[in-house]
């Protein structure tokens, strides 16, 4: 005779196909602000963050299923209720999870460096990345960077500073507790840490022209989103 189980808890989204992603105000209480940190690794700036601010709602990106599963555990032994964590490639996640304007803060955190030249355009930071969280955080939320490559760091700052949608703000401090794992490491190891933070601007902020620029060098436009219809 089958014993019925109750489901085991767990934060993690989608819970059973990878194409079978919720709404996300099905997730997220539209009255709380949500913050994302991508690229969560093993989760220590995440929790620690949830931990500390139990009214703003996080959640995890991570690609690597292993990490998400010690995340989870984590999250429930915790008794943490405001984390959410997704099994996703990051890009793919930000264009069809995220609504537009629904983001206060994104995390990048000790982004994959892919030193070699030859491997840079498998980096995460491109245009069409900054495309995209330009258009999922609300108006004034920010993005926070930090890594230890000073190349990458470069690349990104550089890029974050020529974009007109974008203006700078300070990096954020982050307690000895939101240091994060691969930070310890670094840390460690005695390797500079960069970091720097960027506001996104209105697009009521943004002179049409400028956006006409945007276009004409090649900053991809994002296509319709299911949300947003194309009628
Ligand atoms: C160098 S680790 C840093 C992890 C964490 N932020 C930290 O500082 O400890 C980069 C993490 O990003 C994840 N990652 C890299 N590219 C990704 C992508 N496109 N989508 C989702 N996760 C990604 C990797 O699996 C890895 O866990």
């Amino acid at each position: 005779m089958p014993v019925a189980t109750a489901p085991t808890a767990t934060c993690v989204i989608p819970q059973t196909h990878l194409t079978d992603l919720p709404p996300f105000p099905s997730v997220f209480d539209p009255a709380r602000p949500v913050e994302v940190d991508i690229g969560c690794g093993k989760g220590r700036f995440l929790l620690a963050r949830a931990a500390a601010n139990p009214n703003v709602q996080y959640l995890g990106i991570e690609r690597l299923l292993l990490r998400v599963r010690k995340i989870d555990r984590r999250v429930q032994r915790g008794g943490l209720t405001n984390v959410h964590l997704i099994r996703l490639e990051a890009g793919y996640t930000l264009r069809y999870f995220l609504p537009s304007h629904s983001v206060r803060c994104f995390y990048l955190f000790f982004p994959d460096p892919w030193p070699k030249r030859r491997h840079h355009k498998r980096r995460l930071f491109d245009a069409l990345f900054r495309t995209l969280v330009w258009s999922r955080l609300e108006p004034g939320g920010e993005i926070q960077i930090a890594t230890d490559h000073l190349d990458y760091f470069a690349d990104m700052e550089k890029a974050l500073a020529a974009d007109p949608r974008f203006e700078a703000v300070p990096a954020i401090a982050r307690t000895r507790e939101e240091q994060t794992d691969f930070e310890l490491i670094f840390r460690a190891q005695q390797l500079p840490i960069v970091a720097c933070g960027f506001r996104a601007r209105p697009a009521s902020a943004l002179a049409p022209a400028l956006l006409a620029r945007l276009a004409a060098e090649g900053v991809p436009a994002l296509p319709p989103q299911p949300d947003e219809g194309t009628s």
